[in-house]
């Protein structure tokens, strides 16, 4: 394949699903260029499944660094630090995610569900207060706040500091969670959750910044400062934008499927089945890279080189005819439940999937509950896409509750 014919992912003139089928038409593995870095493209259901979980493709950047000279350097290959747990592989990962699993446990979770609860409450009521028939956007009115309300909770953030971090994390999303690119905002980043280490220090609470800082006292120090601060901006920019687009995504389906959107109100199906096939449908993310290969290898067919990246097609898998067969692409809430990918597989599987899957299914209950008149305010082909690869979903989602 010479460079011309690669095919080129540009978040600027993307169609998402059109460039997915003609990728899956293409091949399991495809070159193509991301962002101005060649990379293989896994875009089958099969083949990504293979990818997630094959020993010797690793996320440690060390594997490219062994065939380039430069770091790969877009915004879609590094997201997060390089110490976090997502960059991270074998005992070293293991300990990384160990220290904060106990966050994510079904008990914790269900202690979060109240709070969860009560914050849908409260955005479901501000909405129920803006002026009737005028269009109001869901995404950013309600899908937004939401996740960045509990990850602070989750977290630790203290009320004081939430102006601010909030502030920021406008800016993050902004550029699709990705920080690499901004050197000054993940400078102010650090910054501020640096004081808010230290004030959790002083004063311990329930939350997951004083279960590190136990750990530490009990293990001795399990975490290094800077994994402490990886981890931390991990879980706030994992666990925020991605359920952003989720709820969107799944407001989206809804709205332009009514008769889907009846089968919930009847109770023919729960809305966790509509949460499931949005995640499958609708993927919250497009695009995910940083996995490299250890050495030459083989997949399906394939030759890759050591050091060679692969891009982890999670929204094409979700769409794939070979395995959901020839109606995949529509959204049906009614085809028995399947499986998907969009949480990942194997030892990254994501950390985040049970308190993401929560929230999404109190949103989409408590704002289909509480407007039965709710319409879409544009047609679906008319809203932006966001302006990343890694992510997928629309700017807006308007709608006349
Ligand atoms: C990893 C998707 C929400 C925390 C991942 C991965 C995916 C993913 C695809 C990588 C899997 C891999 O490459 O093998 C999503 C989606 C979400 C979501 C679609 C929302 C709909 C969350 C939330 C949190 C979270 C709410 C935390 C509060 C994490 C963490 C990892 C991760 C910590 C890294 C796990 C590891 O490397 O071991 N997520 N995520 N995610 N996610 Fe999520």
């Amino acid at each position: 394949m010479t460079e011309e014919s690669r095919f080129i992912l540009d978040p600027a003139t993307r169609d998402l699903h059109a460039d997915n089928r003609r990728l899956r038409e293409a091949g399991p593995l495809v070159p193509v260029t991301a962002e101005g870095v060649p990379a293989w493209a896994a875009t089958r259901y099969a083949t990504l499944l293979t990818v997630l979980t094959h020993p010797n493709l690793s996320r440690e950047i060390c594997h490219w660094a062994a065939r380039h000279s430069s770091p790969p350097g877009t915004a879609i290959d590094r997201i997060v630090t390089d110490t976090s747990m997502l960059n991270a592989e074998g005992d070293e990962h293991r300990r990384l995610r160990t220290a904060v699993a106990g966050a994510f446990t079904p008990r914790r979770l269900e202690g979060l569900r109240p709070k969860i609860e009560s914050l849908t409450g409260r955005l479901i009521d501000r909405l129920a207060d803006l002026p009737p028939d005028q269009p109001v956007d869901l995404r950013k009115e309600f899908a937004y706040p939401l996740p960045r309300e509990v990850i602070s909770e989750l977290i630790g953030i203290p009320a004081g500091h939430q102006d601010e971090l909030h502030e920021l994390s406008d800016a993050v999303a902004q550029v699709g969670g990705s920080l690499d690119d901004t050197p000054e905002l993940r400078k102010a980043l650090h910054e501020l959750l640096g004081q808010i280490i230290d004030q959790r220090r002083d004063t311990p609470g329930e939350d997951l910044i004083t279960d590190l800082f136990r750990l530490r006292e009990q293990d001795g120090v399990r975490l290094s400062t800077d994994e402490l601060f990886a981890t931390i901006e991990l879980l706030f920019i994992a666990g925020h934008v991605t359920t952003v687009n989720l709820i969107t995504n799944a407001i989206g389906a809804l709205l332009n499927e009514p008769g889907q959107l009846d089968l919930l109100r009847s109770g023919k199906c729960p809305f966790s089945a509509a949460v499931e096939e949005t995640l499958r449908w609708d993927s919250p993310i497009a695009y995910f890279p940083m996995r490299y290969a250890v050495r030459d290898i083989e997949i399906d067919g394939v030759h890759l080189r050591a050091g060679e990246p692969i891009l982890a097609c999670f929204a094409s898998a979700g769409r794939d005819p070979g395995h959901y067969g020839e109606a995949a692409h529509l959204f049906d809430l009614t085809s028995p439940p399947a499986t998907h990918l969009s949480f990942g597989h194997g030892p990254h599987f994501c950390l985040g999937a049970p308190l993401a899957r929560l929230e999404a299914e109190v949103a989409l209950t408590a704002l289909f509950g509480a407007f039965p008149e709710i319409a879409p305010a544009a047609p679906p082909e008319e809203l932006c896409p966001l302006d990343t690869l890694l992510g997928n979903s629309t700017r807006t989602m308007p709608a006349v509750l």
